[in-house]
């Protein structure tokens, strides 16, 4: 693999985290909201912070390198938050970074990865074609690939790979049931369904805060899958597996705080708003850059 640079060496380590601590997320931008809601509603005790790149989203039209860099510099920063785990809520920053960071941060950081829901659209499928939806990074990342060979190509199960780079700033603007929303993904998936697809995996955080306007278009025709639930299972595993779960009732508490690149905190507040709307308290906050790449 290549260097990152800068690599953070170990030197100054943070003090191991404890079951009080909050589970760091991390997003190109506001879609790994969609992971962030699954934990909190899972997890009613836990408290999250909540990184989103929104200088550098999207994320999927990056080389494999600048991406593995600037997930390292987001997985830094919630380190030094004092997290006590770390969520890649991002299925193109997972497909490129897991490997490295688990190996630079070792047991004193768990990391928990994504990887788009292949598996169980293949269990269920009747039509044995299944469509999976997610940046082109994510598709050239080998942890897509493996779940194709170990879990589609042994059951025979054709899967179409579809990508879109236009719907991703349609979900940080908001803008999900907008005619032009609407139009693209007719144009993108159409051609799935007319080759019989029966699931669609949604293989990008994003993308499950598209699924009112999916099924809009499409009704019954596509099933939607996506790995939020999982991850939020899997999140459980890892706290209990290391004393980290926080199983008191916590009253009054921030659960989900929410910090940006950039300075849109602001013009994202309402957008964010429409995502969350549910009784999970949050704040957005701006944190400059915390990281010089482009
Ligand atoms: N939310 C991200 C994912 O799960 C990526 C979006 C992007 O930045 O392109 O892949």
């Amino acid at each position: 693999m290549t260097a990152i640079h800068p690599i953070y060496p170990l030197d100054v380590p943070m003090p191991k985290a404890g079951a009080d601590a909050p589970i760091g997320l991390f997003d190109s931008g506001i879609g790994g909201l969609s992971v962030a809601l699954e934990i909190a509603r899972y997890l009613p005790n836990e408290r999250i912070v909540y990184y989103a790149d929104t200088a550098h989203v999207p994320y999927g039209p990056r080389d494999d390198q600048n991406i593995r860099e600037l997930t390292a510099h987001a997985i830094e920063w919630l380190y030094r938050q004092g997290c006590k785990v770390a969520v890649v809520a991002c299925n193109t920053a997972s497909a490129f970074s897991l490997d490295y960071l688990r190996e630079h941060y070792g047991e004193n950081f768990p990391i928990i990865g994504l990887v788009p829901a292949l598996k169980p659209a293949v269990l269920q499928t009747k039509s044995k074609t299944v469509a999976v939806l997610a940046t082109p990074a994510t598709f050239r990342g080998k942890l897509i690939k493996d779940v194709m060979h170990r879990f589609a190509e042994p059951a025979g199960v054709n899967v179409l790979t579809v990508t879109s780079l236009e719907l991703v700033p349609f979900v940080e603007a908001g803008a999900q049931m907008s005619e032009a929303c609407l139009n693209t993904l007719t144009e993108v998936l159409q051609p799935v369904v007319n080759q019989g697809a029966d699931f669609l995996v949604l293989g990008c955080t994003h993308y499950p805060f598209l699924k009112s306007a999916i099924q809009y278009i499409f009704g019954q025709k596509l099933t939607l899958i996506d790995s939020g639930f999982a991850v939020a299972r899997q999140t459980a595993r890892i706290l209990i597996k290391n004393e980290l779960l926080f199983d008191q009732k916590r009253e009054n508490c921030l659960r989900i705080e929410c910090y940006v690149s950039g300075n849109n905190a602001e013009n994202l507040k309402p957008v964010v708003a429409r995502l969350i709307q549910d009784d999970i308290s949050w704040n957005i906050a701006n944190i400059g850059l915390i990281s010089s790449e482009d």
